[in-house]
């Protein structure tokens, strides 16, 4: 995507460290490996940081110029990341998904395409499998909805996440 090319172009950390919450969340879970999906990854913030902690990541984004910071940094560190350059609307991984994670990707698509795009990752997810969105407020009711419907266990759903199981 153009206007995140230029801008991951300026500020090889645009948007920072991985927040205190998701760092939390994620140290504080029982599961340890797997593979966990990152759409909207854009320079690998999460990536980086979760495939530290020994998961493997597929990050998916539609800027080329975050995945290749990501990439770079994936080889300096030896990190077991995997880039796709993909419009997540439409990308389907080869493998069953442990963990989906969105932080502040669901927003940049228009309002009647999120719970579709939503519905679908939520289709990829194993049983038992965890689902992240981290967004504007205003973007969680109708994600909120979907997740419910779908009779999904929420682990949290405060401050502007979404954390929520898939049913077995
Ligand atoms: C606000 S940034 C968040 C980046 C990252 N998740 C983080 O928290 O550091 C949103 C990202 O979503 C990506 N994006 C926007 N629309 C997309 C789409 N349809 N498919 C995949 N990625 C998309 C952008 O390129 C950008 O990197």
């Amino acid at each position: 995507m153009k206007k995140y090319d230029d801008i991951y172009a300026k500020d090889q950390d645009y948007f920072g460290h991985t927040s205190k919450q998701f760092t939390t969340m994620f140290s504080n879970l029982d599961f340890r490996e797997g593979t966990i999906l990152d759409i909207g990854a854009g320079q690998g913030r999460d990536a980086l940081f979760l495939a530290a902690r020994g998961y493997r990541v597929i990050a998916v984004d539609t800027s080329r110029v975050g995945l290749e910071q990501l990439d770079q940094r994936a080889a300096e560190y030896d990190l077991p990341i995997e880039t796709v350059h993909a419009d997540a609307q439409g990308y389907t991984p080869n493998e069953t998904i442990d963990a989906v994670v969105c932080d502040r990707f669901f927003h940049e698509l228009p309002s009647n395409a999120r719970v579709k795009c939503l519905q679908r990752l939520m289709g990829f997810l194993k049983p038992d499998g965890y689902m992240l969105i981290a967004d504007d407020k205003s973007v969680l009711p109708q994600l909120r909805d979907a997740l419910k419907k779908e009779k999904f266990d929420f682990l949290r759903d405060k401050n502007g996440i979404l954390f929520a199981v898939k049913p077995m």
